[in-house]
């Protein structure tokens, strides 16, 4: 299966120890619970998890992991950019990577945790707020997305 591209960007799986290493190093810059997934990490291996890399041109600078789960969710875990490149765009174009490659494994719908900080971002991207999953954590959001068109719901 060919990896998503839109304009210069680029998400893959990371393939050599420099990209794995990339791959953690963004996401534990920004989110306290990456933190916990170690290398090894049970969670990372586990069939239907996909670790991704956005890459910029030739540079990593986000990092992302896709949960499919067998009613085509897919759960978009541990969304990350590079601090130095936030607000830039590099966040959006991971989105409409990931919800591509999501399509493209059979997904009908786009579910994830957001931080309160972050749902801002996930809105602008066409998520709202539903409860796809019964557990409630506080400060925790779930947000969904239907994944029919490739710009549906997105604001710009
Ligand atoms: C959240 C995050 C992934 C966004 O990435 P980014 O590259 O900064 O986002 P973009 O520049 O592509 O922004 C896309 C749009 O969302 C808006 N946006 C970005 N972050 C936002 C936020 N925290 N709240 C509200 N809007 C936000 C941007 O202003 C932009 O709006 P525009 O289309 O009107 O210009 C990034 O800031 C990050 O890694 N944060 C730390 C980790 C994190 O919070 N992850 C999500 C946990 S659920």
């Amino acid at each position: 299966m060919p990896h998503p591209r839109h304009g210069l960007f680029d998400l893959r799986p990371p393939s050599t120890p420099a990209e794995w290493e990339a791959y953690h190093r963004i996401r534990q810059d920004v989110l306290l619970e990456a933190k916990k997934y170690a290398v090894e990490h049970a969670d990372e291996l586990v069939p239907g998890h996909h670790p991704l890399l956005l890459w910029l041109d030739q540079k990593p600078v986000g990092s992302i992991r896709i949960d499919i789960d067998s009613v085509g969710r897919a759960g978009l875990r541990l969304v990350a950019v590079d601090p130095d490149l936030q607000k830039q765009g590099c966040g959006r174009a991971l989105l409409r990577l990931a919800e591509e490659f999501a399509r493209a494994h059979g997904c009908t719908r786009a579910v994830l945790y957001a931080t309160l900080d972050a749902v801002g971002f996930y809105a602008k991207a066409g998520y709202q707020e539903e409860d796809w999953d019964d557990v409630y954590v506080s400060g925790i959001v779930q947000m969904a997305k239907l994944l029919c068109d490739a710009t549906e719901g997105e604001t710009r």
